[in-house]
């Protein structure tokens, strides 16, 4: 237990002060723009990751995020705010540590929180007395309690006395560039009160208003149900989109019309639901409903119908090929394989899930990304190629994934032959509708 124990009060004053030393562990997309803010307010912090080539970027002053620009990282690097390292002794100069290692399932869709766990054992063997720490990976309700806590007791340091715990999700949108830091609530659950007060004095420093709550575990609940909420929606539209299809509706022109009211009723659009979150944290709270005797129905059958949506996808570009007078075995153009638009990012992308489906049934499938330069698919890399009309051309179909803002649309359904848009990103298209599909 290196360092000497800083008492609240002390704490209380760098907090105030901007003095207090905020260690982040796991630099990714929650952790450094985390990191970075905190510099940005002055704080000196302590960045520590076990990926020794994020590290050496970082500690380079670059960024290796799209949504962080390199400059923002250069600037705190070279004014000493900010520092990355692979080693986690930085943990025992800090006064704060937030937690921001991933959460993702296994194979069978259960909770893998070992990142978590090998993070708490980090920061109990290497933190000292004193700090406050924040977990703010999603994870199902009683991992600030279960994982982190046990952990730090075991190495002599008693929750509420020694070490402040809170639990304080993170709700950044990457991509999103209306809402920043300082701009979406936090909601924070300390394991005692003296550790939601810490923890909260911390969080109110980035700008955004603090919603505190009984306990970690409630806060970690708040989270879960944030995304089943969107996850179950975005179930209940593929099935209208279904529906819509087989009536001959449009299920965009219905969204946008029932939009329009001022009050219950929230637009979700149909579509491929991927990333780290959406899809996979449901599953935490399913997994954790069971221990409890109660199964999360509504979480089941969201999967089932957004795990079905590639599928679908595939199926109805297969008939569109079909009416189009072409074999279905010829060459697939697919726009966009990240999982959401503007970002970098292609962890569980249901992109990847029809690029593999159309591979089945041999087809030669090319992509366009101009974010995610080359993917692996069933072990084979698939490497970005220039939009060109050429390439465009070159396809029996173009398939738009995801639609990113800097694709010109209007250009592509020019050069196509026919255009599968699953995400209305044609929808200003004028020329050419009559080659366009819509989900
Ligand atoms: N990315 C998002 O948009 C987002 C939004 C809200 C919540 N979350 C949640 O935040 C958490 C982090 O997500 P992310 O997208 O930033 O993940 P990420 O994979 O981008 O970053 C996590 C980092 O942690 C590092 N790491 C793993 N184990 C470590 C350890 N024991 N010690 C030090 N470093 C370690 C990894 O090398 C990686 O750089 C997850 O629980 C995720 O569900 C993510």
């Amino acid at each position: 237990m290196p360092g000497d124990a800083t008492a609240p009060c002390v704490l209380d004053e760098r907090i105030a002060a901007g003095t207090a030393v905020v260690g982040v562990i796991g630099l990714g997309y929650v952790g450094l723009p985390l990191a970075l803010a905190y510099a940005r307010r002055g704080f000196p912090v302590r960045g520590y990751d076990t990926d020794i080539d994020k590290i050496a970027t970082l500690a380079a002053g670059r960024s290796y995020l799209r949504d962080v620009p390199a400059e923002a990282v250069r600037v705190e690097v070279a004014a000493g705010r900010f520092t990355a390292a692979a080693d986690p002794a930085v943990l025992g100069e800090c006064d704060a540590v937030f937690v921001c290692v991933p959460t993702p399932f296994t194979r069978q869709k259960e909770p893998d929180v070992r990142h978590i766990a090998d993070a708490a054992r980090e920061v109990a063997r290497w933190g000292r007395s004193g700090q406050v720490v924040v977990l703010r990976s999603t994870s199902y309700p009683g991992t600030t309690e279960g994982v982190v806590r046990p952990a730090l007791e075991a190495a002599g340091r008693a929750v509420g006395r020694d070490v402040f715990l809170a639990f304080a999700p993170e709700r950044i949108d990457p991509g999103n560039t209306r809402y920043g830091v300082e701009d979406v609530p936090v909601v924070v659950g300390g394991c005692d009160p003296e550790s939601t007060r810490l923890a909260s004095a911390l969080l109110a420093r980035l700008g955004a208003p603090v919603v505190p709550v009984s306990s970690p575990a409630a806060a970690e609940m708040a989270k879960l149900l944030e995304n089943v909420f969107r996850n179950v929606n975005i179930a209940l539209v593929n099935q209208v989109a279904q529906l819509c299809e087989r009536m001959g509706l449009d299920v965009w022109e219905i969204i946008e019309a029932a939009a329009t009211k001022p009050y219950g009723f929230l637009p979700f659009r149909p579509g491929l639901v991927g990333g780290h979150c959406i899809p996979v944290d449901p599953y935490y709270l399913a997994w954790k409903a069971r221990e409890h005797d109660f199964h999360m129905d509504f979480i089941e059958l969201a999967a089932r119908v957004n795990e079905e949506m590639p599928f679908y996808v595939v199926n109805r570009l297969l008939a569109a090929l079909h009416d189009n007078g072409s074999t279905g075995r010829g060459r697939a153009l697919v726009l966009g394989v990240a999982f959401k638009r503007d970002v970098d990012d292609a962890r569980y992308s249901p992109a990847l899930r029809v690029v593999e489906l159309l591979q089945r049934r041999r087809m030669d499938v090319v992509y366009h990304d101009p974010y995610v330069p080359q993917v692996e698919v069933r072990g084979v890399r698939l490497v970005s190629q220039p939009l060109t009309d050429t390439l465009v051309a070159s396809a029996d179909c173009v398939l738009i994934l995801t639609d990113h803002s800097c694709v010109d649309y209007a250009a592509v359904v020019r050069a196509a032959r026919l255009v599968f848009d699953v995400r209305n990103a044609t929808a200003a298209v004028c020329e050419g509708r009559e080659k366009i599909v819509r989900l």
